[in-house]
């Protein structure tokens, strides 16, 4: 197997982005790249696109080939990966394995998803189709309400808090606040989290991850080819994915997620490294319960104990272990389909050192965690700064 690289980063601004459309912003964080990795295009062997529900929400299927057309790739062959949430984490894999096994020189990987062109209630029921249809959203279980269900469990075993749940979102949007990319770049308090509505109780608001317009894009190549077009190549020394069943009341814990559990215990193993190792994480905070979770199931902290190691802030930027210091799915925004390739952006950026205010100090060895609906797909990616 080949070492890979990513050679080149870019997204979009995530946000209600009126004035673009679906092709507009793959084309845009395609683009930026491309840039970054001093490309034209002509160089792109393969293409993989994570978009998880563009049937649903713009009406238009096919998009592996779509995007291909517009970004001016064809003949090249152009894959669209889906798997919920954890579309662009799934698709970043397949990038990957094209260069790990020798299959192509120069891929590109993106994530776009246009959510907001249909209202609230068209949103939530295309996002329960990464749940189990019959068991699930038909009895009228939406996003909110399962992982509000993992909540209470959660707080039942381990008198987890709302105002734990709540310093998730607070951490969140002060890294978002310094991310020019991200959604809400404001600053809130526990009390705003407290105070904003209910969605499904004991998760409010302020609790759950926006509906998000946005794309990124990296550019992979063979590690041993990567200092002809980067400066500073990022090596990803892992690549991981586990499922387990749609529907939460076949899982062995609702306080918990297994398929994380077995990925991570296999990217460690892949990496021959330990949770102790990894400096700066994205991990999938589609809720504040998520992130509580993933910092558990990551190995990070104890099983129980990720509530109270955020709320006293060792999991702030530059404290035990920076998480989130995009803003996470909370702060930066979640246009689902692209989550999975900006968490891998994001750390690119990271481990270059060029995060700017939000930068980890001395970050060497970053990680992403991508979740696809309430745990039956989840990837995790470790990386190393390779200059
Ligand atoms: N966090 C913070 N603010 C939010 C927000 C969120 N998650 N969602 C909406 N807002 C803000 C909007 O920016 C808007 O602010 P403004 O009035 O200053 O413009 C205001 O709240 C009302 O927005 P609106 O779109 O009407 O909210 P809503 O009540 O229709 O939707 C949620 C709120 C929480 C239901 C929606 O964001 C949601 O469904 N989130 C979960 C998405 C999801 O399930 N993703 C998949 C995870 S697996």
């Amino acid at each position: 197997m080949r070492k890979v690289a990513i050679i080149g980063a870019g997204m979009t601004k995530f946000g209600e982005e009126w004035g673009r459309g679906f092709r507009d912003l793959i084309i845009e964080a395609g683009k930026a790249s491309l840039e970054d990795a001093k490309l034209q295009g002509e160089e792109i062997e393969a293409l993989f696109v994570g978009t998880m529900a563009s049937g649903s929400l713009i009406g238009q299927e096919h998009t592996g080939a779509l995007i291909a057309d517009f970004m001016g790739l064809t003949p090249i062959p152009s894959t669209r990966v889906e798997a919920a949430c954890a579309s662009g984490g799934v698709a970043l894999r397949q990038g990957f394995m094209a260069v790990a096994s020798g299959m192509h020189d120069i891929v590109a990987v993106g994530g776009v998803e246009k959510m907001t062109d249909v209202d609230g209630g068209n949103v939530a029921l295309a996002l329960g189709g990464a749940g189990d249809q019959e068991w699930e959203l038909f009895t009228g279980a939406t996003f909110p309400g399962i992982y509000a269900m993992m909540a209470r469990r959660h707080m039942l075993e381990y008198g987890t808090t709302e105002e734990q749940l709540a310093s998730v979102a607070v951490k969140n949007h002060k890294n978002a606040s310094m991310n020019k990319y991200a959604q809400f770049q404001n600053e809130i308090t526990i009390d705003t989290v407290l105070k904003s509505k209910q969605v499904a109780s004991p998760l409010k608001v302020f609790d759950c991850s926006p509906v998000t317009d946005g794309a990124a894009a990296v550019i992979l190549c063979p590690l041993d080819k990567a200092q002809k077009y980067c400066e500073k190549p990022v090596e990803i020394i892992a690549s991981a994915q586990a499922s387990d069943t749609l529907a939460l009341h076949g899982r062995r814990s609702l306080s918990s997620i297994y398929a994380t559990q077995v990925a991570a215990k296999n990217a460690y193993a892949m990496a021959k490294l330990q949770p102790k190792d990894i400096q700066v994480a994205e991990v999938h905070d589609c809720f504040t319960i998520a992130e509580i979770m993933a910092i558990e199931d990551l190995g990070f902290f104890a099983s129980g104990k990720g509530g109270k190691a955020t709320e006293e802030g060792k999991t702030a930027l530059n404290s035990d272990i920076s998480i989130n210091t995009s803003g996470g799915l909370k702060g930066c925004g979640h246009p689902v389909g692209a989550t999975g390739v900006k968490q891998a952006v994001e750390i690119a950026w990271q481990l270059r050192g060029s995060a700017g205010a939000r930068q980890a100090k001395d970050a060497q060895i970053g990680l992403t965690h991508n979740v696809g609906g309430s745990g039956a797909t989840a990837v995790v990616h470790i990386y190393k700064k390779a200059f």
